[in-house]
């Protein structure tokens, strides 16, 4: 293999970084090597690199300054579960809800899939930071990419560029994430403007806490730190450390009286974590804020005064953009108005970007647009053929500094104490919109057994129910019963420390009518739910048992600005036996599924259910 020399900037010190670009140079073989620095003017060379490729189309200044739209292959437009692998040593340790190769067969398949992948193209040096710069909480990645659109998203989605060398030191510690798109340039050949390879692979390998992604450009397959590194090989550090790597949006509230709480909330894919985390609470809760610490994952650890302390280790968004608008969240509207990455929306006619649910913020739908596959699209058509103007997983990218409802402690080193957890599923049925477990342990036993509808984030079959334990199924990067174990441990831990633990709460937003409709205005509404659990923290409701645990009554909910009957309230709440008696069985189901290491607690919990069911 021809060794290529990678010429690395003087102010890399870490002799170990270099060695592995030099080597993984020699494997790939790219044309050239680009150290990023993080700079804006780097931003700028590469977005404009980008326009010149066809990638990108700079959207027109006057209406999204900074603003660029890009549009994937048609095959390459949501994270890839089937194909995504965690090569732990063990087949156990994977557990049975993650695909599993062993790393030596893994590292045979791949080995000819790397070599010479980069041919033709540039290998750009991405250094980030998952957390604040220098924070405890925070770790270190270093993608080498070939995807010029995956080091400027970078550049939005971590703190990335020249300062992480200086953390990094001459021999401080970074998970390696290499990730190439897979499509070699032979000489002269000409470039696509989405270079991607129907073959994919999305390799961890937990033990050596390394990364390997092939074949794909697009979000969480290829922004390594994302939910490779900040989810599944962190969840690996976490269990080891004593610490949690955790598929949650951090929020802060705080009250009229000026008291603010943290609240950390794991929701599935796609089922308005971004909302949640930029609520704007509604008329009739003035002097409430709610603040935006993380819009997807938190990292979270115990320490010694005995609270939970969470960190975002990402510094932007990469969020869905359909059904977003100024009803359901006018924040990150105000967030998207420039400097945005956007990928798979349409393109309107005056150089804007449009994407389904725009219609409700007054203009109605627009007479024309080029769809997300560079399409013409009308309403006519659309009504004739039901396409969508935008992908379902249409995304933009996008700073946290662009959110005008950022915490102010969004940043800090040493993160924020968290009071409660949230755990939400998409259910049309049988789930409350909100409760409230007894203790700790029913907490876990609410997150273990969550199901959800399944969302277009993720290839495959949309809609159906699935087990999404801890909203974390494609995210937990070893067995999920061990992981149900450690979050049961932390209860000791903290307690050992002489804290109160946070509370747990379970929601569900999704709860629909006989007509199938929704009966939750969810959105800003939320606030309701959510002060309710605050009046919980500070005792001020008493809310009332039920099997599925503290359940709110219907005067304890401040309603007003709001038209929502006894009646209704009580289709979002009900707990149906019938319903409860099948559920409980796919618990059953699930538990059978998870066997391998399931705590005994849980089973334990579950038989509690069933006798209460029953009483
Ligand atoms: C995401 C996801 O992109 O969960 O955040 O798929
Ligand atoms: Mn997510």
């Amino acid at each position: 293999m021809p060794s290529l020399n990678p010429n690395a900037p003087s102010h890399v010190k870490n002799a170990k970084l270099v060695a592995w670009v030099a080597d993984m140079a020699a494997l790939t073989q790219p044309d050239s090597i680009y150290w990023c620095d993080g700079s804006d003017e780097e931003y700028a060379r590469l977005c404009q690199q980008l326009v010149d490729a066809g990638t990108f189309k700079k959207l027109n200044p006057a209406k999204r300054p900074n603003s660029f739209l890009a549009c994937s292959d048609p095959s390459d437009v949501a994270r890839v579960e089937d194909r995504t692998y965690i090569c732990s040593e063990k087949k156990e340790n994977a557990g049975p809800t993650n695909n599993w190769m062993a790393p030596a067969e893994m590292r045979a398949t791949l080995q000819p899939l790397f070599a010479g992948c980069m041919k033709g193209r540039t290998l750009y040096v991405v250094p980030f930071s998952m957390g604040p710069l220098g924070s405890h909480i925070s770790h270190v990645g270093i993608e080498l990419t070939d995807s010029a659109y995956v080091a400027v998203s970078q550049k939005i989605m971590t703190r990335m560029g020249k300062a992480v060398y200086d953390v990094l030191g001459a021999d401080g510690a970074f998970v390696p994430c290499m990730h190439t798109v897979g499509a070699p340039l032979a000489a002269g050949q000409l470039d696509v403007k989405w270079p991607c390879n129907s073959t994919k692979y999305i390799v961890h390998y937990p033990e050596t806490r390394e990364i390997w992604s092939y074949g794909s450009g697009y979000g969480g397959n290829a922004l390594l730190g994302k939910k490779c590194f900040a989810l599944r090989i962190a969840s690996n550090m976490g269990r080891d450390q004593g610490w949690l790597a955790e598929h949650m949006l951090i929020l802060g509230v705080t009250n009229p009286q000026g008291k603010k709480y943290h609240v950390a909330a794991a929701f599935p894919s796609a089922c308005g974590k971004t909302n949640f985390s930029m609520l704007v609470p509604p008329a009739g809760f003035e002097g409430w804020k709610v603040t935006t610490i993380g819009d997807d994952i938190a990292w979270i650890k115990p320490h010694a005064d005995g609270k939970m302390y969470a960190i975002n280790p990402e510094a932007g968004y990469f969020g869905v953009a359909p059904g977003t608008n100024y009803h359901t969240n006018p924040n990150c509207m105000a967030s998207l108005d420039k400097n945005v990455i956007f990928t798979n929306v349409a393109l309107t006619d005056d150089g804007d970007v449009w994407w389904e649910g725009m219609e409700q913020d007054g203009g109605g739908l627009p007479a024309h647009l080029i769809d997300w596959q560079g399409k013409d699209w009308t309403p006519e058509i659309a009504r004739a053929t039901g396409a969508k103007a935008a992908h379902p997983n249409s995304r933009f990218t996008v700073a946290a500094i662009n959110n005008p409802a950022l915490d102010v402690h969004w940043d800090s080193t040493d993160g924020v104490a968290i009071d409660a957890f949230i755990f939400g599923g998409r259910r049309s049925t049988t789930v409350p919109l909100v409760t409230e477990s007894r203790n700790w342990m029913e907490g876990v036993y609410m997150a273990a057994t969550m199901g959800s509808e399944t969302t277009a984030a993720a290839v495959g079959q949309m809609g159906v129910v699935r087990r999404d334990p801890f909203a974390m199924l494609p995210f937990c990067g070893y067995n999920m019963s061990d992981y149900f174990q450690h979050w049961l441990d932390m209860e000791h831990k903290l307690e050992a420390l002489g804290h109160t633990l946070p509370k747990i709460f379970c929601v569900n937003w999704f709860r629909k009518n006989e007509a199938g409709k929704f009966v939750w205005p969810g959105y800003g509404d939320n606030m309701r739910v959510l002060k309710w659990m605050i009046d919980r923290l500070e005792g001020k409701a008493q809310g009332m048992e039920t099997m599925f645990g503290i359940a709110p009554l219907f005067d304890e909910l401040t309603w007003t600005g709001l038209a929502f009957s006894a009646e209704q309230f009580n289709t979002v709440t009900s707990i149906d036996k019938a319903a409860w008696t099948e559920e409980l069985k796919l618990h059953a189901a699930h538990f059978e599924q998870l066997s391998y290491h399931l705590p005994q607690a849980l089973i334990e919990t579950k038989a509690t259910w069933e006798q209460r069911l029953q009483a």
